[in-house]
């Protein structure tokens, strides 16, 4: 058999429908200045899709940074891994500054969160241990764990009793093979925006003895009452052993860091595949964070804003009967009831006919029969674009309360 016959053949579980959304709801351009209007297919859209929280991505000091700093030293600089000849002052710069904020004693920078997160996971443990993790965790946990040769233990999203039943496992388990237990949960999730139940986890710790390792890439800027992420916001950072966060989301960029005891930095530093093997981030990425890092400190009022908006998006949603879910956090999902047509053709209808832009998630990535449209907040978005979306989601509701966008068939997008 040829592979790519069977590549072409079945196209996997999203890939099946690209025939039909390619460039719409999957792959779309958007363009323009990253903000909360910009344009789709050249109609301008308020848009609720980017995880830009802080509104950093446009800021004008960020812009200057990153322009100067590429003028300054281009993108080859440093060359090679840092173990070998990559590194710098600034980078190790960088680390100390997010060790502080992440109230930690050491930091590392990785080049992209998931393959940290994979090298992080590999790093840390071997067969004889055994790894407890939440159901929801995203992706790049999920696939440091298929690396993993000993066993694993998944308890159902953010259910106490029930990881407290798999630590218990976990615990007999380790007596014989001699190795530890690391427990994996996120601190956002990033999907439905619920917290990780990181103040009860913590405290099995008094029962359990285990390593806590934290993904918290959307928690970082967003959370805690300095933006120090899930654990500051329950008041148990110190208790996390292993703190990840990304430059993905409210740092606007690209990177990773993890941070932990200097010790266990050291040692990611000689043991972690992902960044042994391959280019130290390139400097305009690194100054680009010094200055995303200093803005966010210096100004808590972004941080104020985000949760203004997202308070009063959530509030209204829930006002107007909606279901959002148990959304802790600025992640805002709005669950409808309906198949993937329909899903698509609501949302299709928002993007065209109210200029609105927001992901949509329908099967198999949800259950079937449910449609979420996932809304981020940012500091940049206004009450008057939370008002006026509002009252467009009321619109869409009673539309499909009423089965108006029940064809059966996805809206021609194409
Ligand atoms: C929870 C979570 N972890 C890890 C990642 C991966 O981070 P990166 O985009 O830096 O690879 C993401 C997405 O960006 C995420 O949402």
């Amino acid at each position: 058999m040829d592979i790519f016959a069977k590549a072409t053949a079945r196209m996997g579980p999203l890939g099946q429908y690209a025939s039909q959304v390619h460039g719409y709801f999957t792959f779309p351009k958007l363009e323009g200045e990253i903000s909360n209007r910009m344009h789709f297919r050249g109609k301008e859209k308020l848009v609720w899709s980017l995880n830009n929280y802080l509104g950093l991505a446009n800021h004008p000091e960020v812009r200057k940074a990153d322009a100067e700093a590429a003028k300054d030293y281009g993108l080859a600089l440093p060359m090679g891994a840092r173990m070998m000849s990559g590194q710098t002052k600034l980078h190790e710069q960088l680390e100390n500054e997010l060790a502080d904020f992440v109230k930690k004693e050491a930091a590392y920078l990785l080049n992209f969160g998931y393959q940290g997160m994979v090298s992080v996971i590999d790093a840390l443990i071997d067969r004889q241990d055994v790894v407890v993790y939440d159901s929801e965790s995203h992706a790049c946990i999920i696939d440091g764990l298929r690396m993993h040769m000993g066993k694993r233990f998944v308890f159902p999203h953010n259910d106490i009793d029930n990881l407290r039943t798999e630590l218990r496992r976990a615990k007999k388990l380790t007596e014989k093979t001699g190795g530890g237990i690391l427990v994996i949960t996120e601190g956002v999730f990033g999907m439905s925006g619920s917290l990780g139940k990181l103040d009860e986890i913590t405290a099995l710790k008094k029962e359990f003895n285990f390593r806590l390792l934290v993904d918290d890439a959307h928690g970082v800027g967003t959370m805690g009452p300095t933006g120090a992420g899930t654990g500051e916001h329950f008041g148990v950072q110190d208790e996390i052993d292993v703190f990840f966060g990304t430059f993905a989301k409210s740092f606007a960029s690209i990177g990773a860091f993890v941070a932990a005891p200097r010790e266990i930095i050291t040692y990611l530093m000689y043991n972690m595949r992902s960044q042994i093997y391959a280019k130290s981030l390139p400097m305009p990425l690194v100054v680009g964070a010094l200055k995303r890092l200093e803005l966010m400190r210096n100004h808590p009022e972004f941080r104020e804003k985000l949760w203004t908006v997202a308070t009063a998006l959530q509030k209204g949603l829930k006002s107007r009967g909606f279901n959002i879910g148990n959304t802790q956090s600025p992640v805002t999902p709005v669950v409808l009831s309906g198949d993937t047509p329909e899903g698509a053709n609501l949302a299709h209808d928002l993007r065209e006919n109210f200029n609105l832009f927001c992901s949509v998630v329908a099967y198999p990535v949800v259950p079937k029969g449910t449609i979420i449209l996932r809304l981020i907040p940012t500091a940049v978005h206004t009450l008057e674009d939370v008002e006026y979306t509002l009252d467009a989601f009321s619109k869409v509701k009673d539309k499909l309360d009423k089965g108006e966008y029940a064809t059966g068939k996805i809206v021609d997008v194409v």
